[in-house]
């Protein structure tokens, strides 16, 4: 059934209605940045949207059991069907493009199609995955992890949040885990998302289409050491996990930089988190990239070797856990191919993780970047014009005629 939705305006013009419709929704007014966590007020009300903006177009929408979100052009039953989407959830006071600028696109690539008069010949899916930047239960991408069996059920079940609330109870029910009877039903993905660097504005594009993304991961650095006074204990008598893990970051900064490789130290929790105590724990979380698998594993390598030697002298105990890794995607170097020169486009790497990437062990996938004009990603200073993102919209809507009528 087509709805009698109406199309009217220039794109740039409905693409700010669409985005106005949601800019204020998870905006924290100091920041200007967005709390958008998977499953929290701000995100229901955004997967609220998506099932409003998929009825609007009469677009039926069902779940996979796992949190994720599909609107489907076409027969939900019926194999073959071209997949296009992102995800809502944020990283805390994230911009406002990652994620949700694929889902708004996706949306307007289907009116255009429409107004077009383009009569797909395989269906078109549009998606919202839940939880890919694992801001809140720490596993990135666990929706389509989940959905395409990478993550176990169980784990992800009991996967908490800062407050101890599992996936479980966030999610209402236990996921449904790996779905190859959905998973099977696509036959391609394409994912567009802002660009998180500066690569197209250096190269006066508005849109690329992705490569590859470097392989990643996230590895939690326990360092327990003795809780005392700060004004009475002896310096020599301390055992502080906080010196420890200082060193860790600056260890891990060196041993990336030596590497052309990435390394960050975001996040920490110090417990008891006192000025006038030295630290009975610090615990840290190390995001490494790097362009190819052995230099990821040598960086790795190297910064729990440092982290051991330095425990050793401050007396400290480490525990190293590996939370999430993704390995090395190559995206479809045929498909990539094809669509660059459909779009005119040129064709880039990212060090960033997607739920494309996830995807693309198992069905031919690709991304399109929409240019960045600050570069900045994970910050409120994100940024995507009007102009570029109606853009990428008619880059989507190309690519996603040359799919699903070829
Ligand atoms: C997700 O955006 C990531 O690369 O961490
Ligand atoms: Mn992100
Ligand atoms: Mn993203």
């Amino acid at each position: 059934m087509l709805s009698d939705f109406v199309v009217e305006g220039s794109l740039p013009n409905r693409f700010r209605e669409l985005w106005d419709e949601i800019a204020p929704v998870g905006r924290d007014a100091g920041s200007g940045g967005y709390l958008r966590y998977a499953l929290t007020e701000p995100e229901l009300e955004l997967r609220t949207w998506f099932r409003s903006q998929a009825d609007r177009r009469g677009l039926p929408v069902t779940e996979d059991g796992n949190g994720n979100l599909f609107a489907h052009w076409g027969d939900p039953e019926t194999g073959d069907a071209v997949l296009t989407g992102s995800h809502f959830d944020s990283v805390p006071h994230g911009g406002a493009y990652d994620g949700p600028l694929g889902i708004v696109s996706a949306f307007l690539a289907v009116d255009e199609l429409r107004a077009a008069g383009v009569a797909p010949s395989r269906p078109l899916v549009l998606a919202a995955f839940v939880e890919e930047e694992g801001a809140r239960f720490g596993v990135p991408c666990l929706g389509s992890r989940l959905l395409s069996g990478a993550l176990p059920a169980e784990r992800a079940a009991g996967l908490r949040d800062a407050a101890g609330v599992s996936f479980a109870e966030a999610l209402g029910d236990q996921p449904a885990g790996a779905r190859p009877d959905l998973l099977g039903r696509f036959g391609a993905f394409v994912e567009l998302h802002v660009e998180q660097g500066r690569a197209l504005v250096e190269a006066d594009e508005p849109v690329a289409v992705a490569s590859a993304i470097w392989p990643h991961g996230r590895w939690r650095f326990d360092v327990v050491g003795e809780g005392n006074h700060a004004g009475t204990t002896r310096m020599a008598d301390r055992r502080d996990p906080m010196l420890t893990y200082a060193f860790t970051v600056l260890a891990a900064n060196k041993e990336a930089r030596l590497r052309g490789a990435h390394a960050t130290v975001g996040r920490v929790a110090v417990e008891p988190n006192a000025t006038n105590a030295i630290p009975s724990k610090v615990t840290g979380w190390l995001d490494a990239r790097a362009a190819d698998p052995e230099t990821l594993a040598g960086l790795v390598d190297a910064v729990r070797g440092k982290l051991a030697e330095r425990a050793r002298r401050d007396g400290t105990a480490v525990t190293v856990t590996e939370e999430s890794v993704t390995p090395l995607v190559a995206f479809d170097g045929a498909l990539a191919g094809r669509l660059a020169t459909l779009l005119g486009a040129p064709v880039l790497p990212t060090g960033a993780g997607h739920d494309a990437g996830v995807l693309a062990a198992h069905l031919p996938t690709a991304m399109l970047f929409v240019r960045n004009p600050t570069g900045v990603s994970h910050s409120p200073a994100e940024a995507a014009t009007d102009a570029d993102c109606a853009a990428g919209v008619r880059a989507l809507a190309r690519v996603l005629e040359e799919l699903t009528c070829r």
